[in-house]
């Protein structure tokens, strides 16, 4: 379970603060799904940011499973985060001139997974995201799409219990934004991640289980159970 309790995030100093989050609260289950749905600026990046440890708070925690992440030291925080979660952003997140093996490695390499199991767990990633053919072929020969579903894989390569995404589909045309979200629902299920998506697309939210609703940093209501 993710518990959010009291957060509030205030950028700048003095008098040019800006509260991006105020107060927020919170509670996500474990292999639930889950959408952040709000305008741009509502403050949407920087809950999902501050739930994963990637920033700080200016108050209030954040517990996983328990455990109050900033409580941890930051070198505790970095390897938590990479054993658990993992990330799915909007600008396609690849090394352009590695192949595609080398992008989905990195992260095991980064986690210091065994040498012996790396290789079969890069190939079943790239399989997951029907990617199987393109193992040596270089990131930046890829369409807008197969990039996507080529971070996916480097993002679950690892099998995370946490997956955020923040508009994934936010740079594709509609057909290959609903293969990355149909994947990404799988993936829910099939490795049992609670999966958390930052989206302004309703189509997206309604296929949640639970709807987080955010305006002005603040939380304006939250809906459970898919529509
Ligand atoms: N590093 C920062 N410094 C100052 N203001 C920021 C910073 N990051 C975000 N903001 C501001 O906080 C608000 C919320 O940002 P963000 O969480 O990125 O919104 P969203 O993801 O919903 O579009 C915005 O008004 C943004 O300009
Ligand atoms: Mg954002």
């Amino acid at each position: 379970m993710i518990e959010v309790e009291n957060l509030t995030k205030i950028y700048g100093k003095k008098d040019t603060t800006f509260t991006a989050l105020n107060e927020i609260n919170l509670k996500i289950e474990n292999k639930s799904t889950v959408s952040i749905i709000g305008k741009s600026g509502s403050g949407k990046s920087t809950l999902m940011h501050i739930m994963s440890g990637l920033d700080e708070p200016t108050s209030g925690t954040v517990k996983i499973d328990g455990i109050d992440i900033f409580a941890m030291k930051e070198k505790k925080i970095d390897a938590f985060r990479s054993s658990k979660m993992s990330f799915v952003f909007q600008s396609f997140f690849v090394e352009a001139n590695a192949t595609c093996y080398q992008n989905v490695l990195l992260p095991l390499e980064i986690a210091k997974v065994g040498i012996t199991k790396r290789k079969q767990m890069v190939l079943d990633a790239l399989k997951a995201v029907d990617l199987e053919d393109k193992v040596n072929a270089k990131a930046s020969t890829l369409s807008g799409g197969q990039k996507q579903r080529l971070a996916v894989a480097r993002a679950i390569v690892n099998k995370p219990s946490i997956l955020f995404a923040d508009e994934p589909t936010g740079n594709l045309d509609s057909i290959n934004g609903d293969k990355i979200m149909k994947l990404l629902f799988g993936l829910n299920k099939s490795l049992g991640c609670t999966l958390i998506i930052v989206t302004h697309d309703p189509d997206i939210a309604k296929h949640t289980s639970m709807r987080i609703l955010i305006k002005d940093g603040q939380i304006e209501g939250i809906e459970k159970g898919r529509k």
